[in-house]
């Protein structure tokens, strides 16, 4: 690995607690960034990789009105979503936090106020819209009128989404308040700015000179800023929600949302290592990655390094800042606000067990040097003739054949041929491409090196054919079926960063205990009488059916969004239901008193060896700690459960299952269709509350 690097800080660009994650999210930034640490992993380096919530902004206190809710409740309600959506698709985060939290705010307020103290900031008067009815000042979203471009009725201070033209609120014809209607005054408000053309020439040298390696789309980004001249930007708003301003005099306002949000990956770093934060980002020798997508390029390449230049004290810069472009769906833009996304929670619960399926698929299509299109029959095609018939195909055939000739034992390699050598030299090669690429953040390029591992070892079967060789020579298929075990626990290194699901359902195939980059390429990694476990498939196959389904989905949302006026009742009639399992018979009260049911905490959990289904789990009961055996691995890997709040039947009759005994039963909320979730008590409560 390049220079000396003692330890690496990857960031991830915190999503807006305002919705959901989509696939243009993972595409362009946290499978990139998970695959990236966890192939440093893999190499044993020393990474913490952190993310988090981005919890304040205008739009979260829109969607708030919008909903009814409060903004902490939008922020609540997403930030589960997001965190839990992405434990699930296994975005391996040290830490996934949030920045309402107390050690957030104090962490932005402390650094807003040591620039103030050291006078890094200019305070400046200016004149900005007003709404004298709601007493607020009107951030540019909360400000309509006509569009001065195309005459639109309803643009918006900022922008104009009929002509997508970009404004400032003063353009605007007609300007209203989208709070009351009124016609806002302007009023003088003052702010604090960071005076970034002090910081030009800084920056010129910084990433012009001194960062020639960035990818061409994010250099070229920063060129175009700096060469056209750098303003002064201002880091506080008049507005009700995020982190105040920590300075006497400044009520009512807040500090930017893009200038607390990056402080953000700081303080997430602060509550993962509360003692030992600062050598992350304080010593030269971390190696700090920031992945974001496009659209975030200015802010982590100029105003954020701005803020670290301007606080001094060790602070280190980005080392690289691998920015992607935009993932399309089905041709068209992904839109939040018209619905036209695939959701990552969505995706989950509709090909539960398939999590690998959308990061292969993301990873292959990734928008990384232009924008991309996903498409649903690209989806399955990938799947299909991809990780279904050649990676899975070639696993398969190899463990199967084993167990067939050879009782599940690996056979020593007694009568080789030259193609043994030969195919066994190509594994370092694909080797040193995929380490290349994934230093240099290209990952398609990596994960089509890890794919031609698995295209190798499919050709070599199919070429030595041991199925007929077995009829003559049990020897050669002795070699034939060691090399084909040496190229699956290769498989089992190499995609381990890409499909980690995958390569822990195969290293338990194949009974690896350990699994170390540095094994990756060596000719033998499974010895000789080396036992390995039953064949499972890697990979099931999507049906026409399972795609034409979200495509229709699609299609409703395309024509719901064309008849955007018609009632609510009907728009709901042709949304699918999910079909519902009827009322169970009646019951007493005093039957349903008899069950005690509980909550708990999941403190340990394991999979139970040689089951898909099941989980052990060790629990605190509130009561005692006990073990409850439960049929939910297919929807929740162990380190999911670890740390869940669930509930409980505690005096179920204790059952032996697989010769576990098992104390009492987790309850789940199953569909009819077989979709199953946990049931968590909404709030924190203490373990052995009782449920009635
Ligand atoms: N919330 C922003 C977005 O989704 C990203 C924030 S990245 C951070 O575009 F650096 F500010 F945290
Ligand atoms: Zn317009």
């Amino acid at each position: 690995m390049e220079k000396n690097y003692k330890r690496h800080l990857v960031t991830a660009a915190l999503p807006y607690a305002n919705g959901a994650v989509h696939i243009g999210h993972l595409a362009g930034v946290y499978i990139p960034a998970d695959i990236y640490v966890r192939y440093l992993r893999m190499r044993g380096q020393d990474v913490k990789f952190i993310c988090g919530s981005d919890e304040h902004g205008v739009p979260i206190t829109i969607k708030a009105k919008q909903q009814g809710l409060t903004p902490q409740e939008v922020v609540d309600k997403y930030h589960m979503i997001i965190k839990d959506s992405f434990e699930r698709l296994g975005i391996s985060f040290d830490i996934y936090s949030r920045t309402s939290s107390k050690i957030h705010h104090k962490t932005a307020s402390e650094f807003f106020r040591k620039l103030y103290l050291d006078g890094k900031f200019i305070e400046k008067e200016s004149e900005q819209y007003y709404d004298e009815e709601a007493k607020q000042f009107l951030a540019d979203r909360y400000i309509v009128g006509t569009c001065p471009k195309c005459g639109a009725e309803n643009a918006y201070g900022d922008q104009c989404e009929k002509c997508g033209s970009t404004l400032s609120p003063t353009e605007l014809i007609n300007p209203r308040s989208a709070l009351s209607g009124n016609t806002p005054i302007m009023k003088k408000t003052s702010h604090w700015y960071l005076p970034l053309d002090q910081y030009e020439e800084w920056l010129r040298e910084w990433i012009l000179e001194g960062h020639k390696e960035w990818k061409s789309n994010v250099y070229g980004q920063c060129k175009s800023w700096l060469d056209g001249g750098l303003q002064p930007r201002a880091v506080s708003r008049d507005l009700d929600w995020g982190v105040p301003v920590p300075i006497e005099g400044a009520e009512g306002k807040v500090l930017y949302v893009w200038f607390d949000a990056p402080i953000g990956y700081i303080s997430n770093t602060i509550e993962l290592l509360p003692n030992d934060w600062e050598k992350w980002w304080k010593s030269d020798d971390t190696k700090m990655v920031h992945f974001i997508g496009k659209d975030n390029i200015v802010f982590h390449c100029i105003v954020f390094p701005a803020m670290l230049k301007a606080y001094g004290d060790g602070y280190i810069l980005p080392e690289n800042v691998p920015a992607n472009e935009f993932l399309n769906l089905e041709g068209n833009k992904i839109s939040t606000s018209r619905n036209w996304a695939v959701w990552l929670h969505e995706y989950l619960e509709e090909f539960p067990g398939q999590e690998d399926v959308l990061r292969y698929v993301l990873c292959a299509n990734a928008p990384e040097t232009k924008d991309n299109d996903f498409t649903w029959k690209d989806f399955q095609t990938r799947n299909n003739s991809e990780l279904v018939a050649i990676f899975g195909n070639f696993v398969n055939r190899a463990v199967v054949l084993t167990h067939k000739y050879f009782a599940g034992e690996v056979p020593a390699d007694i009568k080789s041929e030259p193609i043994d050598r030969e195919v066994l030299d190509q594994i370092p090669v694909i080797k040193a491409a995929i380490e290349e690429s994934l230093e240099t953040f290209r990952f398609r390029e990596a994960l089509k090196e890890a794919m031609n591992l698995a295209r190798l070892g499919n050709k070599y079967l199919t070429e030595t054919e041991p199925w007929k060789i077995a009829k003559t020579d049990m020897e050669r298929v002795a070699s034939i079926m060691n090399v084909s075990l040496q190229i699956c626990a290769n498989l089992a290194i190499a995609f381990e960063p890409f499909l980690p699901h995958t390569t822990h359902k195969l290293a338990y195939m194949l009974n690896m205990k350990n699994r170390n980059w540095e094994d990756f390429g060596c000719d033998i990694i499974l010895q000789p009488g080396h036992i390995i476990n039953e064949a499972r498939l890697l990979f099931d196959k999507i049906e026409d059916s399972a795609v034409e389904a979200q495509v229709a989905k699609l299609e409703a949302t395309r024509s719901q969004n064309e008849t955007a006026l018609a009632p609510a009742s009907e728009i709901e009639a042709t949304d699918s239901q999910p079909s519902i399992v009827p009322q169970k018979d009646e019951c007493t009260y005093d039957e349903f008193m008899k069950m005690d049911i509980r909550t708990a905490t999941v403190l340990e959990a394991e999979r139970v060896p040689k089951t898909d289904k099941l989980l052990k789990l060790t629990i605190d009961t509130g009561i005692d700690i006990r073990t409850i055996v439960s049929g939910i691995a297919e929807y929740y890997s162990p380190e999911v459960m670890v740390g869940k709040k669930i509930c409980i039947l505690a005096n179920l009759a204790p059952r032996k299952i697989k010769g576990i005994e098992s104390k009492g039963m987790i309850l789940m909320a199953k569909e009819e269709s077989g979709n199953m979730r946990i049931v968590t008590p909404g709030e924190s409560i203490a373990n052995g509350a009782t449920i009635s």
